[in-house]
């Protein structure tokens, strides 16, 4: 089934049967249609442009019989629902429910941004993106197996006139992510090509890339492209840069399979990279306030947030509910040099309810070497989990605590001025302590250029726990304490508090050198913000020398 806004093809008239190349034809539409009248050249573009589309359908539609497929063209503008869902109505009724959807509509109004018009701008973004929606929302109770989208190269690179047309190719290449995620049963891809020997890349356009030696991609390894990418399984990317060179190499074995050397699929358990980050105190002023052994270490809660910022960005729409198995392999301490830190990201799995996502924290790769610095399993839902019921035991608030903060950032801990969360311990006992704790700043206070504008956790409110932690370790146990594994964080609302939480520590355990403890985060009403379970300390008397040089 074939969808375009061009009316039902008819027949030629004689007169431009005979008319094969652009000039000819508009010699015959100036003469037949317009009489040799004088007619405007964007009069006489449109005509053309219809006599063309109106040839270009007929001749793909007999094509396509050839082959003995039976093929159907509808005239529907895919921003028009009411329109889509009559048409696929009628679809359905004569074939059977709907199984792939390949969304190539498209247009282009190249013009710089102080020239577009919002007219311009919609018609070039809705034609994607709109229509994108419409088509979804119009298939929404059929069984999908294939959802291809035709997005640009210009997504990612940009292009000059195209902010319309690269804005609208990334948003694809974001629904495709969620759809993949949400469709367990469906082969979900967002085609990022490079230009076509053919299509909306005009006989100028094709000068012109040729004039800058970009090779352009004929129309039938293109195609066999796609199908190639359409049998790939869940593990294979979702997003694909198709251009002429990479693409005509690696896949010029006949239609479908594969060649030896074309690129294989990321297996289930390998990451792939979604952030790369140089780490120094000018870029990352918080870095000053955390500083060990006289040299900046980033903080473990700032690295558990940025474990969220990787899992969610290759799964737009989702939440992050929590991070499991948090375990800490290598502090990243920065030296004179800047330190370059990389997140990476595996595939969604759905496991019931919710999906998991392995995210790691490594270095920059020097020397060929590289070193995990921080893992996990991140779980992402689309709705929160309803939060658990807490009550607070009468043998952590039994006893008071006797130091002013000022003290215990004195004496016992190492935070600088914008690490000190913690506003007042309401009580301490061998069996935990409660506290009153700030919420983070907006990022940009404490970095430049932040991944995101909002936290996803709360660095802040996560390390002043550990800080308790901390305080804790020192008071019953006489030594002082750092963070080292969380078998399960768990967050029950969107954001922390802007006015802060209480924070409840719960001992659970203690040996030798080891401090194990759950932290409950509680909101003004007592509301459960967030849980970490099973946190685990490193208790030893010569991290004191680190704390205090
Ligand atoms: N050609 C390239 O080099 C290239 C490179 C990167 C990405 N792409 C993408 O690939 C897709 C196809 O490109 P192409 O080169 O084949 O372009 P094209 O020749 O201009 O074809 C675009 C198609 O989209 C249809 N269309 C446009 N607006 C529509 C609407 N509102 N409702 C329904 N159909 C609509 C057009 O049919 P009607 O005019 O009949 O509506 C036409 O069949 C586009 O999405 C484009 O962004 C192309």
């Amino acid at each position: 089934v074939l969808l375009g806004r061009s009316p039902l093809p008819r027949p030629e008239p004689e007169w431009l049967a005979s008319a094969e190349d652009e000039a000819a034809v508009r010699k015959a539409i100036l003469k037949n249609e317009f009489s040799g009248n004088h007619v405007s050249p964007m009069q006489l573009q449109e005509t053309f442009r219809k006599c063309m589309a109106n040839r270009e359908i007929t001749r793909n539609l007999d094509q396509l019989k050839m082959t003995g497929a039976t093929v159907l063209y509808y005239s529907a503008d895919v921003r028009d629902a009411e329109r889509m869902n009559s048409v696929l109505d009628e679809v359905r009724s004569a074939h059977g429910p709907v199984k792939a959807i390949i969304h190539g509509a498209g247009m282009l109004e190249d013009r710089l941004i102080i020239d577009k018009t919002p007219e311009q701008f919609e018609r070039v973004f809705d034609t994607k993106v709109k229509g994108l929606s419409v088509l979804l929302e119009a298939t929404k109770h059929d069984d999908l197996r294939y959802i291809v989208l035709f997005s640009s190269v210009s997504a990612r690179m940009g292009n000059k006139g195209q902010v319309d047309y690269a804005m609208a190719n990334e948003v694809l290449n974001k629904v495709a992510q969620q759809e993949c995620v949400m469709r367990p049963n469906c082969r979900v891809t967002s085609i990022n090509w490079g230009p076509w020997d053919g299509g909306m890349v005009s006989p100028a356009l094709k000068r012109e890339f040729e004039r800058k030696g970009i090779e352009l991609i004929p129309e039938d390894q293109g195609a066999s492209c796609m199908l190639y990418e359409m049998m790939g399984d869940k593990s294979c990317p979702v997003e694909i840069v198709i251009g002429a060179g990479s693409a005509i190499g690696a896949w010029s074995g006949s239609r479908g399979e594969r060649t030896e050397d074309s690129p294989q699929p990321l297996g289930k358990d390998k990451l792939s990279l979604t952030f790369k980050r140089e780490l120094d105190v000018d870029r990352y002023p918080i870095l000053g306030a955390h500083i060990l052994g006289g040299r900046p270490v980033v903080p473990f809660a700032l690295m558990t947030e940025w474990l969220g910022h990787g899992a969610l960005h290759e799964n737009p729409g989702l939440f992050l509910h929590g991070l499991d198995d948090i375990r800490l392999l290598s502090g990243i301490k920065l030296t004179d040099e800047k330190k370059l830190v990389r997140l990476l990201a595996g595939k969604a799995r759905k496991k019931g309810a919710v999906y998991e996502v392995d995210v790691e924290i490594r270095n920059g790769m020097k020397d060929g070497k590289e070193v995990i610095h921080l893992r996990a399993k991140a779980i992402l839902t689309d709705t929160l989990a309803q939060a658990p019921l807490f009550s607070m035991s009468e043998d952590i608030t039994s006893q008071a605590y006797f130091r002013s903060i000022d003290e215990v950032y004195e004496k016992i801990l190492f935070h600088g001025i914008e690490l000190r969360g913690i506003k007042e311990i309401l009580s301490c006992s061998s069996c935990g302590m409660v506290a009153k704790v700030s919420s983070a700043p907006s990022p940009e206070k404490w970095m430049a250029d932040p991944l995101r504008s909002n936290w996803i956790g709360d660095p802040l409110v996560l390390d002043s726990a550990f800080q308790m932690a901390i305080i804790w370790c020192f008071e019953e146990k006489g030594v002082v304490s750092l963070p080292g594994y969380g078998a399960s964080y768990r967050q029950y609302q969107n954001r922390f508090p802007s006015e802060g939480v209480t924070a409840v520590l719960e001992i659970r355990e203690t040996a030798e050198h080891k401090m194990k403890g759950d932290f409950t985060f509680l909101d003004p009403d007592n509301n459960v913000v967030a849980q970490l379970i099973g946190y685990e300390a490193v208790m030893d008397a010569s991290l004191f020398k680190a704390f205090k040089p």
